[in-house]
């Protein structure tokens, strides 16, 4: 097999009808200073002036699309050079001299590509970005309540009975049951929910396990975190507000789910059908 590079025959080719013309050119300059005349002279001039012209063509047109390591020629410059800041540059105007800026302190974006981002396009705007109300979107009823270290306190329990709340809210916050229009389509959609984000790992029935005692798919290929069972006791002694954030922003080794779980009221939903798994199974704890 021979191989021929393409580039290097191309400009083989090309030194050779440049070499030409110029050789001819010499030769006919030549020619003339000796004082020929006559027929040898006629056809000098006219193959001269044929590569000439054939070189010309191939000088200007030919070296198009070579790939070349200095900048290219622009002779139609079409904005292409023009004062601008690009993305990481830098900039005098500013102290720190940071081309980029942080939009301004409470500044509100519209019609981006991140929903989460973003108050939504004016024409369907995201009434969720706001988050006005942090029990309902966040799940937290006080924020004060988070420790320096990032504990955060739990509810207050009276003689067995729930008394106050802590960093989390006890219970589903009501807009969540509007929204659905009632506790049993708020539980039939955190069913469809629960199934299609949840039961993969924690299995239909949400008892999680790996291996040989998985219930979901993932649990099954023997992990070194197993799902974890979300109907013990420790779960269930959990706030509502602490699984909606288990949900959202994952835990431990498992991965948050608000990317995917967009709608705020179908992650109450997830919550209100895991208690309804938990009553299910009961809790050995209350008899
Ligand atoms: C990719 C697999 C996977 C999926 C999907 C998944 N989980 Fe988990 N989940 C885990 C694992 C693993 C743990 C144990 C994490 C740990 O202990 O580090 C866990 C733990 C939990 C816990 C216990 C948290 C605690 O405080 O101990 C709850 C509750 C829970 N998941 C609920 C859910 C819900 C609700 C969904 C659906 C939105 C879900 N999980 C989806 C893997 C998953």
């Amino acid at each position: 097999m021979y191989y021929i590079d393409p580039n290097a025959f191309m400009n083989s080719v090309l030194a050779a009808i440049v070499g030409t013309a110029v050789l001819l050119l010499a030769a006919t300059m030549f020619a003339s200073c000796l004082g020929k005349r006559g027929r040898v002279m006629s056809y000098l001039n006219m193959f001269t002036a044929l590569f000439g012209a054939f070189s010309l063509v191939v000088v200007v047109m030919g070296f198009r699309g070579q790939k070349s390591d200095s900048r290219p020629w622009h002779i139609f410059l079409d904005m292409k050079y023009q004062p601008k800041y690009t993305s990481q540059g830098q900039s005098k105007y500013f102290a720190d001299g940071r081309g980029n800026r942080l939009s301004p302190a409470d500044t509100v974006p519209f019609d981006g590509t991140d929903y989460a981002a973003d108050a939504g396009s004016h024409n369907t705007p995201n009434p969720d970005f706001l988050k006005a109300d942090k029990r309902y979107y966040l799940g937290v009823a006080d924020a004060g309540a988070k420790r320096p270290d990032g504990t955060v306190a739990g509810p207050k329990w009276e003689g067995g009975k729930l008394t106050g709340e802590g960093y989390y809210v006890n219970h589903i916050p009501p807009q969540a049951v509007e929204k659905a229009n009632g506790w049993e389509p708020l539980l039939k959609r955190g069913q469809v929910q629960f199934n299609r984000h949840c039961a993969v790992c924690h299995g239909a029935s949400g008892r999680g396990g790996s291996g040989e005692l998985a219930y979901g798919i993932v649990g099954a290929y023997g992990l070194s975190v197993p799902p974890a069972n979300v109907l013990t006791v420790e779960v269930q002694a959990q706030p509502d507000g602490q699984l909606f954030n288990t949900v959202v922003n994952g835990k431990g080794a498992m991965p948050g789910y608000g990317h995917q779980i967009k709608d705020v009221m179908d992650r109450w939903a997830i919550v209100a059908y895991v208690r309804e798994l938990q009553y299910a199974y009961g809790n050995p704890l209350v008899k």
